[in-house]
């Protein structure tokens, strides 16, 4: 665990050049989804920040009003705040640039949803594991070609069916090369789930290493 660079975080080397950004859900922290990430790729650097807003001492990466309803305001700020630890954290881990993808659970998934509409060009591609509109865009960036995973349960009594393909429609818009899947539950991660990712992540690489 280290302090620096403004969140408390995990860093595990890899081989490289790929870099997952693990952001975990509410009441997670900088040791969850280590064990998710080195599943996804054995070969890639770990960058794991825990989120700084405490709701009933729960760690979560942005303030909420209720279930569902986001403090927009400190959304944003959080958003370019933890933009800047990715790029502070890339110079001091002499990170690949280009290389940097997000895998975000949850709460986690919401505020890399909001990264790549406010700042994609810290992020070469994201899994977004349950994730929602984290805010209704005005104007989409372009994400001409980024790879976006999606995955949603059929049965998510935290992120109904429409938000998540509200959230779909948004990247494609937004000219992102987007896969949704579906899966049979409801908020959990499962290993299905895992499973998708893997494979996306899989057929990214290629792709990523020619960028
Ligand atoms: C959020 O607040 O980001 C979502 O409701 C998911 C969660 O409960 O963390």
């Amino acid at each position: 665990m280290s302090e620096n660079l403004g969140f408390v975080h995990r860093f595990i080397p890899g081989k490289g050049p790929l870099t997952l950004l693990l952001l975990h859900g509410t009441g997670g922290d900088e040791n969850d989804l280590v064990g998710l990430g080195r599943a996804l790729d054995r070969d890639a650097n770990l960058l794991s920040p825990r989120g700084k807003v405490l709701e009933n001492g729960m760690p979560r990466f942005f303030r909420r009003l209720a279930m569902g309803f986001f403090d927009v305001e400190d959304l944003v700020a959080r958003t370019h705040e933890l933009a800047g630890f990715v790029d502070k954290a890339v110079k001091a881990y002499s990170l690949h640039n280009g290389h940097m993808v997000a895998i975000g659970y949850s709460n986690g998934a919401n505020i890399a949803a909001s990264m790549l509409l406010l700042r994609p060009e810290v992020l070469s591609g994201a899994a977004l594991l349950h994730a929602m509109p984290p805010f209704q865009p005005e104007s989409v960036p372009d994400l001409s070609g980024k790879p976006v995973l999606l995955t949603a349960g059929r049965h998510d009594s935290m992120v109904p069916g429409d938000r998540a393909e509200q959230l779909a429609q948004i990247y494609r818009r937004a000219g992102a090369q987007v896969t949704l899947e579906w899966m049979p539950g409801s908020h959990e991660l499962t290993q299905r789930e895992v499973q998708a990712a893997t494979a996306w992540l899989d057929g990214i690489q290629e792709k990523l290493a020619t960028s």
